[in-house]
C-alpha cells in the first residue's frame, strides 16, 4: 500500500482526522468563514470559530453540516480538502479513507459525503456507522456475538445502536444533541431576563455550569449579551440549578427515543446490554449528570466512555485494520466496514 490511510469523522460540530500510525492529528470546529460578496473562504476551523457571533455585513460564518448531514456541499468539500492536504503534506499519495457516518443517513446524504471526500483525490472510501466506530473507540470488541448499546451524543445529532457481530442490530438517530442544550440556554435567558446572548456564550456557559442534575457545589456563570428592551450591554449571573429545567426537554427527548429502541431490541441482545450497561460517547456525553439522568429513566447502568468526545474518530481509525481483511476477502471474518467508493 502506497500512501497513508486516514479516518475522518465529519461532525456537525467538529472535523476530526486520524492518521494511521499517528493518531488524531486534526480536531477542529467544523466552521467556515466566508466573504459575503463573493463567497470566498477567509478562515476555517478554530480561526473561523473565533469569528462566530462577531461577524459583520462583510463576513459570515457557516457550518457546512446541519444535524450530521452536509447542507453546504462546496464548503464541506473545501474544509475536507484543506485538512486532508494538511495531514498528508506533499507525501500523500491518494490515501484510503474510512469515514464514520450517522446510522440513519439517506443514500443521497451518504453520497454527498462520499463525493466530497472522493473529489479531493482519494483512492478508496470505506464507511463505518457512527455507533460502531464509537464502540470500537471505547475499547469494545464489536465482532463477537454479544450486544453492546452505544449512544453517541454529538453537537447536532444523537446516534444510538445495538451492535453485535460487527454491525447494527437496531439503530436510531435524532436531531437533538449539544447544540439543542445551547439553544435551551439562549431561550431561557431571553425569556427570564430579557437578555440576548450568542451561541458561543451559551456553549461556554453550558460547559462551565450546565447539567441535568443538581451539583453538590452549585456554580455560577456570568453570561453577557444585550438587553432586549434597552439594546444596551447587560449581564446575568446564572446559577447552575436554573439550567436543569430548560435542559429537561432535550434530555427527555433523547430518553424517549432510547426507550423506543430498547423496546425493539431482540431479547438476547437486551440481556447483554442489561448486564454491561449502556456506553455513552460524543462531546455531549460529558454534560453534567446526563449519564445518571438516562440511567435513572431507563433503569440500567450508563457509563461515559473514556475520551468520549473522540471515541468515534479513534474507532474509525482503529477500524482501518479491517481494510486488509476486506481486500483479502478473508473467509469467516466479521467486518464492520463497507466499501463505498
Ligand atoms: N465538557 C462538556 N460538557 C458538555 N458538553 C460538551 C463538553 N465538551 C464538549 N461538549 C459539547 O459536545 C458537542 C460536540 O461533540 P462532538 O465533537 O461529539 O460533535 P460532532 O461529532 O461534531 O457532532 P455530530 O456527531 O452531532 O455530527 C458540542 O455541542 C459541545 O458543546
Ligand atoms: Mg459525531
Amino acid at each position: 500500500m502506497i500512501g497513508t490511510d486516514i479516518a475522518i469523522d465529519l461532525g456537525t460540530y467538529g472535523i476530526k482526522i486520524y492518521v494511521d500510525g499517528k493518531g488524531i492529528v486534526v480536531n477542529e470546529p467544523n466552521v467556515v468563514a466566508v466573504r459575503v460578496e463573493n463567497e470566498e473562504v477567509i478562515a476555517i476551523g478554530s480561526e473561523a470559530y473565533a469569528m462566530l457571533g462577531r461577524t459583520s455585513d462583510r463576513v459570515k460564518v457557516i457550518r457546512p453540516l446541519v444535524h450530521g448531514v452536509i447542507s453546504n456541499f462546496d464548503l464541506a468539500r473545501y474544509i475536507l480538502d484543506r485538512y486532508i492536504r494538511q495531514v498528508g503534506g506533499t507525501r500523500m499519495v491518494m490515501p484510503r479513507v474510512v469515514v464514520s457516518l450517522p446510522c440513519q443517513i439517506t443514500a443521497v446524504e451518504q453520497r454527498a459525503v462520499v463525493n466530497a471526500i472522493s473529489s479531493v483525490g482519494v483512492r478508496r472510501v470505506y464507511s463505518i456507522p457512527e455507533p460502531v466506530a464509537a464502540a470500537i473507540g471505547a475499547g469494545i470488541d464489536v465482532c463477537t456475538p454479544h450486544g453492546t448499546l452505544v449512544i453517541d451524543i454529538g453537537g447536532g445529532t444523537t446516534d444510538m445502536g445495538v451492535i453485535s457481530l460487527g454491525g447494527l442490530s437496531i439503530s436510531q438517530s435524532l436531531k437533538v444533541a449539544g447544540l439543542s442544550f445551547d439553544d435551551a440556554i439562549i431561550r431561557y435567558v431571553r425569556r427570564t431576563y430579557d437578555l440576548i446572548i450568542g451561541e458561543r456564550m451559551a456553549e461556554d456557559c453550558k460547559i462551565a455550569i450546565g447539567g441535568v442534575l443538581d451539583r453538590p457545589q452549585p456554580a455560577v456563570y456570568r453570561v453577557k449579551g444585550r438587553d432586549a428592551n434597552t439594546g444596551l450591554p447587560a449581564f446575568v449571573d446564572l446559577q447552575s440549578s436554573e439550567l436543569i429545567e430548560p435542559f429537561l426537554d432535550p434530555a427527555l427527548e433523547i430518553v424517549r427515543v432510547l426507550q423506543g429502541m430498547l423496546e425493539k431490541t431482540p431479547p438476547e441482545l437486551l440481556g447483554d446490554v442489561y448486564v454491561d450497561g449502556i456506553v455513552m460517547t460524543g462531546g455531549t456525553a460529558q454534560l453534567y449528570g446526563l449519564d445518571q439522568f438516562i440511567s435513572d429513566k431507563v433503569k440500567m447502568p450508563v457509563h461515559v466512555a473514556q475520551d468520549a468526545d473522540i471515541c468515534v474518530t479513534l474507532g474509525a481509525g482503529q477500524s482501518m485494520k479491517f481494510i486488509e481483511d476486506m481486500d483479502n476477502k478473508q473467509y469467516g471474518v466479521v467486518n464492520p466496514l463497507s466499501e463505498v467508493y
